[in-house]
């Protein structure tokens, strides 16, 4: 799996019904699948589906979980027990949250979203472009900050079946198309291990990304297939849209892992201008003392260059070859080499 997104059962534990002040009933998660018999059943079930995530999640893929206060911390607690690396804990703070009715407490306006890599030292994908963009259109976007202000799934958008909600706790799309754009890429494989009404396969299939949704109960499963069967998925142009992030390689690298040596020789393109590599990742050519861009910027009257195109060294026959393809092995084994 590339991306994991997991809305488990809250623990809400709610016994008595709930009315407003004028009597009428609330409309609260009270459904089968969020019966628990205390915190320790609650904990060993956490701890079971999210070691089964941490299974078959990739080095590189992420996971997201989404909780209330019942059970978010209790999550997070389990999530760095079984391995995972926290990333941030996101607020989604509801535009439109149902009000306190009893009035003994604040609204609760809120949901905590956990994001967290495999381990510490896993890379992981983050569309970080896109999330700038998504967040303002301003030329090359802002960062996107960790409180997000997005309204509950409602009018349309909610899935009745004989004019009641489908779901009592279908997530708003806008949310996972969020998650979906920032932690993952076109054709990878998305996760929901509690599917519901099916939101995140929705997404996922409108951003073309395949999904696997897991889902107990066979009333969801039918709504789930029923709404992601009506989604288009956008073409093909339009998600390929993060720019590909290559590795930043100093020029000293190549030095450090053998690919050149300290006193060779590099070739200027122009005109074979000579330049001698220092043992710290600088040329010394005649005079000038700089980086393979500042030389080379000095040798074409302080034009833009750009020295990975502009040195070359000779291979073992002598023949000149461009100093980018050395960067390119580099990047090719990163992982391997030093660095
Ligand atoms: C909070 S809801 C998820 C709602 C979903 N995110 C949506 O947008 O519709 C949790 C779902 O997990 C399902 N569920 C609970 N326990 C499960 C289990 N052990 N295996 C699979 N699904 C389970 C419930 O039936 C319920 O549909």
């Amino acid at each position: 799996m590339d991306l994991i997104f997991a809305d488990p059962p809250y623990n809400l534990q709610l016994r008595n019904d709930l009315y407003r002040p004028n009597l009428t009933k609330v409309d609260a998660v009270k459904d089968r699948w969020d019966k628990f018999k205390g915190f320790a059943e609650y904990d060993a079930f956490t701890r079971e589906w999210l070691s089964a995530s941490h299974r078959v999640l990739k080095e590189t893929g992420t996971i997201w979980a989404i909780g209330t206060y019942h059970n978010i911390f209790r999550i997070g607690k389990i999530m760095q027990d079984v391995g995972f690396w926290i990333l941030n804990s996101v607020i989604w703070e509801k535009a439109n949250p149902m009000p306190n009715f009893k009035g003994v407490r604040f609204t609760n306006s809120h949901e905590i979203l956990i994001w967290a890599a495999r381990s510490k030292e896993a890379t992981y994908t983050f569309n970080h472009h896109s999330m700038k963009l998504l967040n303002d259109d301003r030329d090359g976007g802002l960062q996107m900050r960790a409180d997000w202000h997005l309204p509950l799934a409602t009018g349309k958008e909610r899935i009745k079946a004989n004019g009641t909600k489908a779901h009592s706790t279908q997530k708003p799309e806008a949310l996972l198309y969020r998650i979906i754009m920032a932690a993952s890429n076109p054709g990878d494989v998305v996760l929901d291990p509690f599917f519901g009404s099916g939101t995140t396969g929705a997404v996922a299939k409108k951003l073309g990304r395949n999904w696997i949704g897991i889902e107990r109960d066979k009333k969801y499963i039918k709504v789930a297939q029923k709404r992601i069967d009506a989604v288009q998925p956008a073409g093909e142009e339009a998600i390929h849209v993060e720019k590909r992030k290559q590795a930043r390689v100093p020029f000293g690298a190549l030095l450090e892992n053998g690919l050149l040596r300290p006193g060779q020789s590099l070739y200027f393109a122009k005109n074979g201008t000579r330049a001698k590599v220092l043992a710290n990742g600088h040329l010394r050519c005649g005079e000038l003392t700089g980086s393979i861009h500042g030389v080379a910027r000095a040798l074409v009257d302080n034009a833009p260059a750009n020295g990975w195109d502009l040195w070359f060294y000779r291979d073992e026959d002598g023949k000149k070859i461009v100093i980018d393809e050395l960067r390119e092995r580099l990047r090719a084994n990163a992982g391997t080499l030093k660095r």
